[in-house]
């Protein structure tokens, strides 16, 4: 079972200052956004089989939200890229695969981890401060893994949709976005995209 753990935000800092461009924030979600981000996620896995795939789960602040909306912890599977982290979450939390590896390579990720259906993904990924053909990388292989209909669900700080024009255009997204959730900080806002059916 998930402890709150204050070295949680003392290690997400430590790694902040190693590497601030694919940690994306100083600190970990907040409670408002994580608990927003995970009530999006129960609502897409409805009448859907498969896992929930959590990118970038860094201290696992969403993961908690998420087990504690009821998403079963053997349907979730958390892939994070940095080693430290990883481990962090393999201590913290016993029962959703925790998956070490960059979200680049989702669908070769979930072949080993022998994950063969997706019910939605959910991103914590700092989508706007990774370099465009990083970004083209991760949000193609979301949707190869992704049946036709099942969401991408991804926050953003800014006004803007946190995937590219381009990028929604060439994979035909549709995109659609909740609230600002204003007592965040920064106040955030939950987006989804899906290709239609
Ligand atoms: C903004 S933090 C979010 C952490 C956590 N989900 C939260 O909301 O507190 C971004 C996380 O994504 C991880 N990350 C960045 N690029 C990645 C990649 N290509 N593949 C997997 N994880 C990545 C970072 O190591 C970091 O833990």
């Amino acid at each position: 079972m998930p402890t709150a753990e204050p070295a949680g935000t003392a290690l997400f800092l430590k790694r902040w200052l190693r590497r601030p461009l694919t940690m994306g924030a100083v600190v970990p979600s907040g409670r408002l956004l994580a608990e927003a981000l995970a009530r999006t996620a129960v609502s897409e896995i409805e009448g859907r089989d498969g896992h929930v795939i959590e990118l970038g789960a860094g201290t696992g602040e969403v993961t908690k939200a998420m087990l504690a909306t009821g998403i079963p912890a053997e349907r979730m599977a958390l892939v994070e890229r940095d080693p430290e982290l990883a481990a962090f979450l393999r201590r913290h939390f016993d029962g959703p695969a925790i998956i070490e590896g960059d979200a680049a390579r989702l669908a070769r990720l979930l072949q080993m981890h022998e994950v063969d259906k997706v019910a939605a993904v959910v991103s914590g990924l700092p989508l706007l401060s990774l370099p465009a053909e990083v970004v083209t990388g991760i949000v193609h292989g979301v949707f190869e893994a992704l049946p036709r209909g099942a969401a991408l669900v991804q926050f953003t700080y800014g006004p803007a949709p946190p995937v590219p024009k381009a990028l929604r255009e060439s994979l035909h997204l549709v995109g659609a976005h909740g609230r600002r959730i204003w007592r965040n900080v920064p106040p955030a806002v939950v987006w989804t995209f899906r290709r239609p059916q």
